[in-house]
């Protein structure tokens, strides 16, 4: 036989990496099923891309230079929270197409229409509504005001 004993360990190399393989796939598996399920992927992986960068410091999107405010451009619902963190969805409320306000006392979005409601990521939380509205990543330049949204 090819083996090489490790007589200290009582396996052989052979063993050894086998047993280290298996490990090491285990561990490779954890780690992506823990991380693949908190995506900052879009809700809706069929929804269009975007890329826009906006300016806080625009009259348009003024709104957004205090923490509880909010604005809208292409489609999508732009929130500073009161943590001082921004979130973006899509704006239009999936029961029937009603632009969404931002809720700021609790970070969620509501429908003014039929009265839905989404939290933060805009996960349907109350019907009629029965599906969620898009989140979409963002990143803030505080040096500049710039405001990156994109999927
Ligand atoms: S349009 Fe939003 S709940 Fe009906």
């Amino acid at each position: 036989m090819d083996t090489i004993q490790n007589t200290s360990a009582g396996i052989s190399r052979q063993e050894f990496f086998k047993r280290v393989g298996t490990g090491f796939g285990a561990i490779l598996l954890t780690q992506c099923l823990s991380s693949c399920g908190e995506s900052d992927a879009p809700v809706d992986p069929n929804a269009p891309k975007v890329d826009f960068t906006i300016n806080i410091n625009d009259a348009a999107f003024s709104a957004l230079k205090n923490k509880g405010g909010f604005a809208y451009n292409q489609g999508i619902i732009i929130a500073r929270t009161l943590d001082d963190t921004f979130l973006a969805v899509s704006q239009a409320c999936p029961h029937q197409g009603t632009r969404v306000n931002f809720v700021a006392a609790d970070a969620s979005f509501f429908c003014p229409n039929h009265g839905s409601t989404f939290n933060s990521a805009g996960v349907v939380t109350k019907a009629p509504a029965a599906s969620s509205l898009t989140r979409y990543n963002q990143s803030f330049t505080s040096m500049t005001g710039d405001l990156r949204v994109f999927s």
